[in-house]
């Protein structure tokens, strides 16, 4: 993976059933479309709940793990009057000029931060996620009440799947970009999960395409790809003209396959498209399956962690970018991306497609990274070195942000050199997660 969890990652690569939970996006959206049609005559309602009930038991057919009773949100639905006010309210810019922007995974570690800083300069932000249970879901919470909310920007709970929802949305604001970072992240959580991949990274993308290209002014959209798609290319640094057909987990498929996706739909309805390849973003309010993060806690507790190395005692490395920095790249992304073309699903002409790598350049080791968090945890940690299995981890992630500097202009240009990390962040970051 090259970059979640990738790197040093091991120490709980081995996913136990206890620590990622099921998605259970489908749950949410069976229970969405039941409130939602609460008002229909009796006839209607129990023919929407006997299909909702063979959609649900369709959903939960493959042999996952029973999704415990939790899971299911009674607190909210969408619909009313309320409801629709509390979204254009948010999705207002504080001036004409302003952009008003669709941006999916909100509550997540990037999409919590991008949302509020469109937001504080000005733009209108409409934030949609599904709170799902890959990771804590507290933490999720925590991003919305903390920074969210506080910013102003409200949260649709809803998933990309959900057409209905999505339509509604467009319906009730236009949004001029659509920020599109929903997906299912992780490399090793793939090989527990891979239909969570398929359901979110390829059906999920399919279906807000769909809803944005039949819109009457198309927003452009920059998305989220990943440095995973250079897969098992082994030219450091990476370029965007690299190949990127060997791909070494089924989440970095899965991105590339967006990447297609999305220049088909680029091809035919003439959508504005920029894919951005991150390269592991560390910060506060990260995710709890990155290395840094569950080093730190593990570290803490005295806990032995697991480095991993290649053959012939190989450097694993990755290009840590800060979250500040991904966040100005997004922005800009968004301020350079042109309009799309095409109104209600036809093409006018030829739009803009590009796919950016947005990287640090400058690798950083496991044994660097936990020499880092020892100095600042004070606390010497109980190292294991073994060698990284070949299960979606690639060896050195190093990205080529010539593209980035061009294309994103001074914006990025801007960007210093950070290193890892900034500041007590591994620290701060353990101390958000187990204290909400
Ligand atoms: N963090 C990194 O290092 C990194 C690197 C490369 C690419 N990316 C990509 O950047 C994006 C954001 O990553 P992140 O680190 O913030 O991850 P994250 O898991 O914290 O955020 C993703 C959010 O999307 C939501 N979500 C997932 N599936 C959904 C669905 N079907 N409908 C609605 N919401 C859904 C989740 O609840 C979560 O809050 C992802 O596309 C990820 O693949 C991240
Ligand atoms: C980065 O990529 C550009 C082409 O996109 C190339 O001209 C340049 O030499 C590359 N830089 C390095 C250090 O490989």
């Amino acid at each position: 993976m090259t970059q979640l969890k990738p790197i040093l990652s091991h120490v709980d690569n081995i996913p136990s059933a206890g620590k990622f939970k099921p998605d259970k996006s489908s749950l949410y959206y069976i229970h969405h479309r039941l409130r939602y049609q609460t008002s229909l005559p009796k006839l209607t309602i129990w023919s929407t709940i006997f299909l909702s009930l063979i959609v649900f038991f369709f959903f939960l057919s493959p042999p996952a793990t029973p999704a415990p009773r939790r899971g299911l949100r009674t607190t909210t639905s969408y619909g009313g009057s309320g409801w629709e006010s509390r979204i254009k309210l948010s999705a207002k810019p504080r001036s004409g000029t302003g952009h008003t922007v669709l941006v999916t995974g909100a509550a997540g570690f990037i999409g919590a931060h991008a949302s509020v800083a469109l937001k504080r300069r000005g733009d209108g932000v409409v934030g949609l996620d599904n709170f799902n249970h890959y990771y804590d879901i507290t933490l999720k919470k925590s991003r919305k009440s903390k920074l969210l909310d506080r910013a102003g920007v409200f949260v649709v709970e809803g998933d990309i799947n959900d057409v209905v929802l999505l339509r509604k949305l467009f319906g009730l604001v236009h949004f001029t970009h659509v920020l599109h970072l929903a997906a299912q992240a992780g490399v090793r959580y793939a090989m527990v999960n891979p239909n969570s991949y398929i359901r979110s990274n390829i059906d999920g993308l399919v279906n807000l395409l769909e809803v944005v290209k039949s819109s009457i002014a198309q927003p452009a959209i920059v998305w989220a790809s990943s440095s995973s798609v250079y897969g098992l290319n082994s030219k450091v640094s990476f370029s965007e003209k690299d190949r990127t057909d060997q791909p070494a987990s089924l989440y970095a498929a899965t991105k590339k396959a967006g990447e297609e996706i999305a220049h088909a739909y680029n091809h035919i309805y003439g959508l504005s498209i920029t894919g951005l390849r991150f390269f592991t973003v560390y910060g506060p309010w990260g995710r709890p399956d990155m290395a840094y993060f569950f080093f730190t806690k593990d570290i803490l507790n005295r806990k032995q962690i697991s480095i991993f190395e290649g053959p012939n005692h190989g450097t694993i490395a990755r290009d840590f970018t800060y979250i500040d920095d991904i966040v100005k790249g997004c922005l800009s992304a968004i301020d350079t991306a042109k309009k799309s073309t095409g109104n209600g699903g036809k093409k006018k002409g030829e739009a803009q497609f590009r796919i950016i790598n947005l990287g640090n350049t400058s690798p950083v080791s496991v044994h660097k990274l936990v020499s880092i968090l020892e100095k600042l945890l004070k606390v010497k940690a109980k190292k294991k070195v073994v060698l990284m299995p070949r299960n979606g981890d690639v060896p050195i992630t190093h990205a080529n942000i010539s593209l980035a500097r061009m294309e994103l202009g001074r914006v990025l240009g801007e960007v210093k050199k950070t290193s890892f990390p900034r500041n007590n962040l591994a620290v701060e970051e353990y101390g958000l997660m187990y204290r909400v």
